[in-house]
């Protein structure tokens, strides 16, 4: 297709796709999810449920507890459901049942239940998650385990109501099944369903079919499996996590409504501002926490699911998921943090960026040529913004074939990598599962057999961007193979040859499937291994990144060791470790700008840090006040991108104009001075899981107040507090004091009045060019402030620290310093500085992991110092390498800074602050 034809097919695509509701099922339009529903409002109905029980005799101790659930039908016959209560790493405890299948058989389709999906979860084989149980106590009603250094926690289960209750210093925190809507749809031949139904509680509602429009012709072969169960989290007011759904941070009660929060991987274009509809990634996990404990819920199925919440005095939570074993983790611990982290050790941290992968993104659909390329990175250069890369979209390619670049707009790639290479910019191309029919990588997939199959097991073909397609699947290992030989880096690679500064997008992951059910691929597809589509659905576009993490891998292994960077529009539990998310096809209006906050930070909350929404909105022209309110908001997302749909206006930095444009660069450069900051706060996340930016409730969760709020920030440890404005023509915001320590006005990174024992909230004026901001007193904060291109060449350049006093006079603060962009730090090349502000004295001390590595950082300095709330000081005395000198003080109202001073980043030194005479210049 010709490119005006192209764009005239695209524009009619998207009209014919631009409402959506009727596209997606919601909770009444799903046979499983409104049986399960169904079946809740009997029990509570009626108090009567479908009995569970455990059978006494079946329980063995062994490193685990293991034994049988006995489901009773109406007409007593038992179905056989064999369980396991096991210890995993962190003080976790799991729960997970099964059904025994060995007499089944489906033709074509393995009968089990799929049960992989932890694996897929876990960062390590799953046998290594598991601990030892050692205080196990069995009786006839009940199995006791107590576990944790200090026997703090405690799990019971109930043998006669299959009811476990999760204790945490004696109190009853989390519970699973005490409501008793425990439903596990056990496998029988249709022609027996009736038998199997208990007629007074059970809805036969599209057991064996699916009456959705699009999904008429789901094969169903297994009929009803689908698993569900209450948990009840005791005294907690909010939940959150499961994303991604564009709401609030904490979750809604959904129980009167269609839409519970369903988390299933689908194209969701133009999606709703405030919705719990399905989007593009999923991670089944929650968080919940109080003032002295937190706790969290990992949920391991990656099957279609809903999560009804309910609030109370409780938060009661239902759970559904079409297919697969009923699996789950229960974590407690006393902060939210510890949360994170013992996720963390289950599933693994958030791979370290590049740091350039912390800059700035310039994407749109399309940049058209390497003339349109290289003048965009020129212009930046020309309003002295700095960026770190340009993307290209799906367009740069031959005819959408993936893995080819169209010949006229981009005759040599090589050298273009080459030109943005000398001011250390890099380029980022798309490359999606979906492969066109007809073309050397498609044929060869299909040939080899490494694609999605449909039901019967032929080569799946839909259509997607390039037409009708084939796609890749990537369970299958032998399409790893392929995958690495496509991304390899040589010269024979006329596509990627062996440049080093290009990065990949993974986009249209979930899968979008034009023509699919709910514009997905259809559920009963096969997999490697003969599984159905439907039990794995939302791990699919997880798989899909790692394939591509794994080529990369292989790519960099023998020459630049480099992190690879992926973004992936689709996500799972577990894709922290390799990839990058963003939140889709928003709109250029002012309500997405607000739902990114809430979304962001919601990733951020379960683990899945890197996160970012599309600056400017995707569809639509933003007006130039909300394109600048916009970077203002961005620049705090862990990935910061702004991207624009092919039939929006540019919009680059400098198309507005002033005081727009100068706006965005402040902004921008903000952004730039603060990456050794986000640098840190990644590395702390990839070593605890801890979140890049974090909600109120992580650093004051001994304040009821702070639990709803989410629009207002920290960034990492930095104690620097944001509240981005997100409303058209603002004149002022609201900003909330989470306690009575001191706080510092930081708006624009000029110091300003010092906020004293003012919790609750705060009006401040804002004009156009303010992000409002607060630094809480007790933090140090590390920038980088000269102005350059890109952040690679800033790497040598000196550091300012922010010193924040707290009442009494103190305040720490972290750097973390490696490369910036390879395995290197892994072998102990890197290095941690930490600063302290002490009884007037600044301090900063250095540890390494090789001391070879702290040599290189010979010329890296900290040259200037800003103290806030210190403003009686004089002087400054400078001690490094066992000399002493004189900094010179330069003072204004409220702060002083030190400057003038080399302080030797890799080294100890301390400057002890004086209150008295003047001094002289070192
Ligand atoms: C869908 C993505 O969400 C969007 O960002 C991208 O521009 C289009 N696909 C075209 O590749």
């Amino acid at each position: 297709m010709q490119g005006f034809q192209l764009l005239v097919f695209c524009c009619i695509w998207l009209q014919a796709w631009a409402a959506k509701d009727y596209l997606f099922k919601n909770c009444d339009q799903l046979g499983f999810c409104s049986r399960n529903r169904h079946y809740r409002h009997q029990v509570e109905a009626s108090g009567s449920h479908i009995p569970y029980f455990v059978d006494p005799q079946s329980i063995k101790v062994e490193d685990k507890v293991t034994g049988t659930i006995l489901k009773k039908l109406e007409l007593n016959e038992l179905i056989w459901l064999p369980f396991e209560l096991s210890l995993l790493k962190g003080d976790n405890i799991r729960f997970k049942i099964d059904e025994d299948r060995s007499d089944v058989q489906v033709k074509g389709v393995n009968p089990k239940r799929y049960d992989e999906t932890a694996q897929a979860i876990f960062d390590g084989p799953e046998e290594q998650k598991i601990e030892s149980l050692e205080k196990v106590e069995v009786t006839k009603e009940k199995v006791t385990v107590v576990y944790g250094n200090q026997d703090q926690y405690k799990a019971v289960l109930d043998l006669n109501q299959v009811a476990l209750t999760v204790y945490y210093n004696d109190e009853a925190q989390v519970s699973f099944n005490s409501k008793q809507l425990l439903n596990f749809e056990h496998y029988r031949p249709q022609k027996e369903n009736e038998k199997h139904v208990h007629s007074q509680l059970e809805l036969t509602f599209d057991m064996w079919k699916d009456s959705f429009e699009d999904a008429k012709h789901d094969t169903r072969k297994f009929g009803p499996e689908s698993v569900a169960a209450d948990l009840v989290f005791n005294g907690f007011e909010h939940v959150y996590g499961i994303p991604e759904h564009a709401d609030s941070l904490s979750l809604k009660d959904t129980t009167e409504t269609q839409w519970p929060y369903r988390l299933y991987n689908v194209d969701i274009f133009e999606y709703y501002a405030e919705s719990r509809m399905p989007m593009y990634g999923s991670i089944p996990i929650m968080i919940a926490s109080k003032p002295d404990v937190s706790v969290g819920v990992l949920w391991l199925n990656s099957a279609d699911t809903y999560v009804d919440v309910r609030k109370g005095k409780d938060v009661t939570t239902h759970w559904i998921s079409e297919a697969g074993v009923l699996d789950l983790v229960i974590l407690i611990g006393e902060k939210p943090a510890s949360i994170n982290n013992n996720l963390g050790l289950l599933s693994g941290f958030v791979g370290l960026p590049q740091l350039f992968a912390l800059g700035y993104h310039q994407c749109r659909w399309n940049y058209n040529d390497e003339d349109d390329v290289l003048d965009i990175n020129k212009k930046f250069d020309e309003h002295e913004i700095p960026y770190d890369t340009i993307w290209l979209d799906v367009d740069y390619t031959d005819k959408r074939q993936y893995f080819t670049w169209e010949p006229d707009a981009f005759p040599d790639p090589i050298r273009m990598l080459r030109k943005l290479d000398h001011t250390g910019r890099n380029l980022v191309i798309l490359i999606d599962p979906h492969l066109k029919l007809g073309y050397e990588v498609s044929e060869y997939v299909d040939k080899a057999g490494i694609g999605h199959k449909d039901a019967l097991n032929n080569t799946y073909k839909h259509h997607c961007w390039p037409g009708e397609s084939v796609w890749i699947d990537s369970l299958n290992p032998s399409a790893q193979g392929y995958w690495d030989k496509l991304h390899e880096m040589s010269t024979e690679n006329k596509v990627l040859g062996e440049a080093e500064n290009i990065h990949f997008w993974n986009d249209m992951s979930e899968p979008s499937v034009f023509d699919g059910p709910e514009t997905s691929a259809h559920k009963d597809n096969l997999h490697y291994g003969n599984w159905e589509h439907r039990s794995l659905h939302n791990l699919v576009g997880k798989s899909f990144h790692e394939l591509t993490y794994n080529a990369l891998l292989k790519r960099y292994e023998d020459k630049t060791r480099q992190r690879p960077f992926i973004l992936t529009r689709s996500y799972f539990a577990g894709s922290q470790r390799t990839a990058a998310m963003w939140t889709g096809d928003n709109m250029a209006k002012w309500e997405y700008l607000k739902t990114s906050i809430p979304m962001v930070l919601t990733s951020n909350v379960v683990n899945m840090p890197f996160a970012g929404a599309d600056v400017g909105g995707f569809f639509g022209d933003p007006s130039k006040e909300l394109l600048t309110r916009w970077y203002q908001t961005g620049i705090w997302y862990p990935f910061f991108r702004a991207h624009a749909h092919l039939d929006s206006r540019r919009r680059e930095p400098w198309v507005p104009g002033e005081p727009f444009t100068g706006h965005i660069k402040d902004a921008l450069r903000l952004r730039y001075a603060l990456l050794p900051a986000f640098y840190t706060a990644f590395y702390e996340s990839s070593t605890n899981g801890s979140p890049v930016i974090r909600p109120l409730f992580y650093a004051n969760p001994e304040n009821p107040d702070v639990y709803g709020i989410d629009d207002q920030f920290f960034l990492g440890n930095t104690g620097l507090m944001v509240k981005p404005v997100t409303e058209q023509n603002a004149r002022s915001v609201q900003i909330y004091i989470p306690d009575n320590e001191v706080y510092y006005e930081y708006t624009n990174s000029v110091p300003g009045k010092a906020i004293k024992d003012s919790l609750g909230s705060v009006k401040k004026a804002v004009s156009l060019g303010d992000i409002p901001m607060y630094i809480k007193g007790g933090s140090i904060l590390p920038r980088k402030d000269r102005y350059r291109r890109s952040s690679k060449l800033m790497h040598n350049d000196p550091y300012h620290l922010v010193v924040a006093l707290d009442k009494d006079g103190n305040a720490e603060g972290l750097l973390y310093l490696d490369d910036e962009e390879s395995f290197r730090y892994r072998d102990g090349d890197f290095g941690i500085a930490a600063f302290e502000a002490k009884e007037d004295t600044i301090s900063g001390n250095f540890v390494s992991g090789n001391p070879e590595f702290a040599d290189q950082l010979e010329h890296i300095f900290v040259e200037k110092i800003t103290v806030l709330g210190a403003d009686d000081v004089t002087g400054a005395e400078i001690s490094q390498d066992g000399k002493t000198g004189l900094a010179s003080v330069k003072k204004h109202d409220g702060y002083v800074e030190i400057v003038g001073a080399k302080l030797r980043i890799n080294k100890s030194w301390s400057v002890k602050l004086q209150h008295s005479s003047a001094h002289d210049e070192l």
